[in-house]
């Protein structure tokens, strides 16, 4: 230290210490004497220092603020390594960094120094802070960890046991089954779309080209919900093609899968609830020829690359040309099997090409666009893929039978 005032005010400087932090620094007589700083604790070299500075405008030298960094470093790690409790990292915490704290009077040094000897030493403090710091903290996580685990022994569990099952649920098979399909359908382009399953006569029969008179309306005999309004439980998810074209025009490329009903007695085959997916794609100059590659693209999606589909001719109001698709029987190859009762393919769905009064009734020239649509029972490609052989097996919700899917 460099001694700039008088020594009456030296004597006043160390009696003023003297009271207020006893130490051994104080066995120096003399503020310049390096050696007290070196016996004293990290806090008391700093209020001795800055005790030095305020009564005798001493100036701390850059090697004295090094040793002093050292001291307080060497002090707090010690101290931190034998702290017992939580409690007492915390005051370590608040002695080393807090406002008071050993480091805090130290770096009031820092005003004093030369610009040079600021660039040496302020790099000295921030080192000794990320060193307490990391110091206080390891500590922390350590008391704490160890606090966590005397608290858990003190209590009669062992965590080693195994814990109770938890029992696991699974998808229905026909929600499997619809994915798979909706699936391989979105990775073609289709978007989803829904309908009510409470529908008006219009969008049911009407617009799809099935007048009131049409023997096709019989096909789909269904159950007529008591109200003023010709309204049904929809027959299909074709009910969705009028909806959606009627608020939306071309190009449009939808699916549309969901809950259909008809006054089917429940056997083997039949339900009067079922599953159906509905497809339409209604743009400039689409044909037969679309329809054919899209569907042996979505069969190729869900039996495999060596799937194959052929086209009978057939009848929908709605399509025309009508189409059946069957798929070559996946079970046999085409050889002939009971699944396919001998003939080698397994009709799939109902399709065609979209029927131009179906687009004129819902407000699409049909002069200028056209389209094709399809229609498959989930319910139907469900029992393929998973070889069930009754319809019921769906609905009975027996877990012996559902698990096994
Ligand atoms: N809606 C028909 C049914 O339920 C299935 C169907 C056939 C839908 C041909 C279509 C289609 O979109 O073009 O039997």
């Amino acid at each position: 230290m460099k001694h700039r005032k008088s020594r009456k005010l030296h004597r006043r400087g160390v009696s003023t210490v003297l009271k207020n932090k006893c130490c051994i620094i104080l066995i120096s007589k003399s503020p310049t004497d390096g050696l007290g700083f070196l016996l004293s604790c990290g806090a008391c070299i700093s209020h001795y220092t800055r005790a030095c500075v305020k009564y005798y405008n001493i100036i701390m030298t850059i090697a004295e603020f090094q040793t002093a960094c050292d001291t307080i470093a060497q002090e707090y790690t010690e101290k931190i390594a034998h702290a017992a409790d939580l409690a007492a990292v915390e005051e370590l915490r608040v002695a080393s960094l807090g406002r008071k704290g050993a480091l805090t009077e130290l770096l009031k040094n820092l005003k004093d120094f030369s610009i040079e000897d600021k660039k040496t030493a302020g790099p000295l403090g921030n080192a000794l802070k990320a060193k307490l710091t990391a110091a206080l903290d390891e500590k922390t996580d350590l008391l704490a960890a160890k606090e966590i685990n005397e608290e858990l022994n003190k209590v009669d569990l062992d965590l080693t046991l195994p814990g109770y099952p938890v029992a696991k649920g699974h998808r229905h098979p026909l929600s499997v089954a619809q994915d798979r399909m909706t699936e391989i359908l979105s990775q073609l382009g289709f978007e989803w779309a829904e309908g009510p399953w409470v529908e008006d006569e219009k969008h049911n029969f009407d617009l799809l080209n099935i007048p009131l008179h049409h023997p096709a309306r019989d096909a789909q005999d269904t159950f007529f919900v008591d109200s003023k309004m010709p309204l049904v439980l929809r027959t299909h998810t074709s009910n969705v093609q009028s909806r959606y074209m009627e608020k939306h025009k071309p190009p449009l490329r939808i699916m549309a899968p969901g809950r259909v009903f008809r006054n089917d007695s429940l056997d083997a085959t039949h339900s009067p609830v079922f599953h159906q997916i509905e497809g339409l794609y209604v743009d400039k100059n689409v044909s037969m020829a679309d329809l054919k590659s899209d569907l042996t693209a979505f069969m190729k999606g869900l039996f495999g690359n060596k799937a194959e589909i052929r086209f009978r001719p057939s009848f929908f109001p709605f399509t025309e040309p009508s189409v059946e698709v069957d798929v070559k029987c996946v079970f046999c190859q085409g050889k002939g099997c009971n699944v396919c009762k001998g003939s080698g393919w397994i009709e799939m769905l109902g399709a065609g090409v979209v029927h131009p009064n179906v687009l004129k009734n819902c407000g699409i020239d049909p002069n200028e666009f056209s389209g094709y649509a399809f229609g498959m029972g989930v319910e139907r490609l469900a029992m393929m893929m998973l070889n069930i052989k009754d319809i019921r097996t769906f609905y009975e919700n027996d877990l012996r039978v559902l698990k096994q899917f």
